[in-house]
């Protein structure tokens, strides 16, 4: 049941991979320390003189001292714009507050106005869709000038932009998931529908205020001249309108009044499953940067990675001599149960077979399932195909697709091409996915991508009776794999919100934990498989 260990950590290999994963990782933490304190003590400085927290003080005063708080996609905007969205304008993460776990969205007023971008849009829907999966109270701290009007095609009209968010908060409240809402600064036009929206909000007197339409707005409109206080301000809200409950003196006591809003929810529901204590691996998680090689095309044994992050290094394999490509076995991780499969090599038929067994199992306990992913795909050839790789590798999907319980992904290595798809990618909705910084996804490889439109263009010169050469080949096969390697970059890949976020290997076992207990608020329903091909 343990996992054994045969790393040298005095060999050239362990030396070599050890030196370039700890430089492509401080070089990823400078990165999000920039993007996460862009502005510093400057913006502080700023904040503070507006009679305000900043959106991270905020954040921490919401927070039960003490506890861990889960933010998620800090990239998300990096490099999408001409102008740098830092976080996409609004911080997101799942947080302990009043002793429940909750869904925390707040708005950064700092970044340009706090307005939405489409990242933004993005990120907040992402969180809400978290929250929904996984039962938990949504807290929108609000600081917002609304839609960012320069891009207002690509935050307004379409199904997946700025109204989601009000649809989410009605389908959610309908659902008993808590929605509540504390306005810190403007609240305009759309935006004070999140207030507007919730089952509870708070307003900040002085700062904070909600109306359809600003001043100027107003006057152009009706001729009326109103400050913005008058209009809408927290007085005007707390005692005419009714628009808001609570009314707090300033962004601490907006947070103090939150938490107590959330320390008054009734008791949450929790899956029944049969967890225990955590137990540390028996390995040092610091021993996976010497692991990890250099080169993502390089290949790695897995169960070294699971060894420094289950619970005692502990993995109960199923059909461990049978589909060996795909390591599938029970293990706990932060004392959670937890169905592993992680690659180890190339799908065959057989993995295939065996990881939609081993689902079928883990469904019927309702036991979470955790991925890791290292993975080029299926096998290809005619042997394989013959062997009806494509059918087999379909009932993987089909029960990654269906399986209703909690789904963890993360990206170790590679996550290339219907491998991605069947280790349970972005598209198969895990609750929470994760990358490494040194980890790749796309369609394929570059070379392989490059390969392919050489071969094309190849066909198309014989069919009009010219060659190939050198030069062309070149032409195409260059900017092709350049392309590639810039856009399988996980980070290009976190800044699109393609994953929830960037870990730190070393910190693995503590955000999968941190996110295995967010999902234990899941209120399951029967899986219903559809047809599996045989
Ligand atoms: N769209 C695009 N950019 C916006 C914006 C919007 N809705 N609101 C503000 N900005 C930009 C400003 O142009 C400014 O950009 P700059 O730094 O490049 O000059 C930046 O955001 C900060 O705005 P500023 O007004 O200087 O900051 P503030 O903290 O004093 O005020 C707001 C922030 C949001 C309260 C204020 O800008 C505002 O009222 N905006 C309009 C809100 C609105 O009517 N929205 C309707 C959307 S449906």
């Amino acid at each position: 049941m343990k996992i054994g260990s045969s790393v040298s950590t005095s060999s050239d290999v362990y030396a070599k991979n050890y030196a370039f994963n700890q430089a492509q990782l401080q070089d990823h933490a400078e990165l999000v320390e920039k993007i996460c304190f862009a502005g510093g003590e400057e913006k502080k400085k700023k904040q503070h003189a507006r009679g305000k927290l900043t959106v991270r003080e905020r954040i921490e005063k919401l927070l039960d001292p003490g506890s861990d708080f889960l933010e998620l996609s800090s990239l998300a905007g990096y490099e999408l714009y001409d102008t740098p969205v830092p976080c996409g304008g609004i911080l997101t993460g799942v947080g302990q507050v009043s002793g429940r776990l909750c869904m925390i969205v707040a708005n950064d007023p700092t970044v340009k106005g706090g307005t939405y971008y489409p990242i933004t849009v993005k990120k907040h829907l992402r969180a809400q869709e978290i929250a929904e999966k996984n039962h938990l109270p949504c807290l929108y701290l609000v600081d917002s000038g609304g839609a960012f009007l320069p891009m207002q095609d690509e935050v307004f009209p379409d199904k997946d932009d700025f109204g989601r968010i009000f649809y989410n908060q009605a389908r959610m409240s309908a659902k008993k998931i808590p929605q509540i809402a504390s306005v810190h600064g403007f609240c305009t036009a759309g935006g004070a529908y999140i207030p507007a929206m919730s089952d509870q909000s708070i307003i900040v007197e002085g700062n904070g205020t909600i109306f359809l339409a600003g001043p100027p707005l107003v006057e152009a409109a009706t001729g009326e001249v109103v400050s913005a206080e008058d209009l809408g301000g927290a007085r005007v809200h707390t005692e005419k309108s009714g628009v808001v409950d609570h009314l707090a003196r300033d962004d601490a006591h907006a947070m103090a009044i939150m938490r107590q809003v959330v320390r008054y929810l009734g008791v949450s529901k929790t899956m029944p499953v049969r967890s225990q204590q955590p137990r540390e691996p028996l390995y040092d998680a610091e021993e996976l940067l010497g692991i990890l090689p250099d080169d993502v095309s390089k290949p790695f044994e897995m169960r070294e990675i699971l060894a420094r992050i289950l619970d005692g290094s502990e993995l109960f394999e199923f059909k461990k001599d049978y589909g060996t490509t795909l390591i599938c076995g029970f293990a706990h991780l932060g004392g959670f149960p937890v169905g592993v499969l992680a690659n180890n090599g190339v799908l065959f038929s057989e993995s295939a077979l065996k990881g939609t067994h081993f689902i079928e199992l883990c469904v019927q306990e309702k036991i979470p399932l955790l991925f890791f992913q290292n993975v080029t795909g299926f096998m290809v050839g005619s042997e394989y195909e013959h062997g009806g790789i494509a059918k087999h590798g379909a009932k993987l999907v089909h029960a990654v697709a269906n399986a209703n319980v909690p789904k963890l992904t993360l990206v170790v290595g590679g996550s290339f091409g219907a491998g991605n798809y069947g280790m349970c990618g972005r598209g198969f909705d895990p609750n929470f996915m994760f990358m490494w910084p040194t980890s790749k996804i796309s369609v394929m490889g570059g070379a392989q991508a490059a390969f392919v439109l050489v071969m094309v263009k190849r066909q198309q010169l014989e069919k009009q009776g010219k060659q190939m050469t050198s030069e062309l080949e070149a032409e195409i096969r260059q900017p092709v794999e350049a392309k590639y390697a810039r856009e399988g970059h996980a980070t290009y890949a976190s800044a699109r919100l393609w994953d929830d976020g960037i870990l730190d290997p070393r910190d693995t076992r503590r955000v999968l934990s941190q996110a295995l207990a967010a999902c234990m608020h899941t209120v399951n329903s029967e899986t219903q498989f559809g047809i599996f091909r045989m």
